[in-house]
């Protein structure tokens, strides 16, 4: 009897917390913060600061990376976020490496898009911009 009481009185505690939790505004980085940090983690070392294709590891792929500066065109974007969720030859697949992939391969595709029109600057410290979001 003792049992069932407490174990009643925790679900309730429980259901308590989580209804209290969905009231709370979150915190989360701006998108192109996110893509930002996700590019500089992923992508630059292979593609370069600059999207000509000369970053670190690049010397290491068999037939070089491409330049992609005048590549990221809307017309090009379906293809684009396919390669980058699946790859293609040397290019390796992210879907694996993200919690949610068609988001984040948006996210980064977005921030290179920043680059390539010189709105973001290469190698700029990751700013610490949040936006809230209403639950
Ligand atoms: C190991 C090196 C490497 C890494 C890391 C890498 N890429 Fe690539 N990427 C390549 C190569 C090589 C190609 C050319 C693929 C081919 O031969 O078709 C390419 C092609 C691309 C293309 C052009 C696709 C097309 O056909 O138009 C895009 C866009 C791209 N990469 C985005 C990214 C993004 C975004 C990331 C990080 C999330 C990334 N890449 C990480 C090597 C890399």
């Amino acid at each position: 009897m003792k049992k069932t009481l407490s174990v009643t009185l925790i679900f309730w505690i429980f259901l308590g917390a989580t209804a209290w939790a969905k009231g709370v505004p979150k915190k989360r980085e701006a998108a192109d913060v996110r893509g930002q940090r996700s590019w500089e983690q992923n992508c630059q070392h292979c593609h370069g600061v600059d999207l000509s294709g000369t970053g670190t590891t690049a010397v290491a792929i068999p037939g070089g990376v491409p330049d992609l500066r005048g590549t990221l065109t809307p017309e090009n974007r379906e293809g684009q976020l396919n390669v980058i969720l699946e790859g293609q030859r040397y290019m390796p697949a992210f879907r694996e490496t993200w919690y949610n992939p068609v988001r984040d391969a948006k996210l980064v595709l977005d921030y290179m898009v920043l680059l390539e029109t010189g709105a973001r600057k290469p190698g700029t410290p990751l700013p610490t911009r949040t936006v809230t979001t209403e639950p």
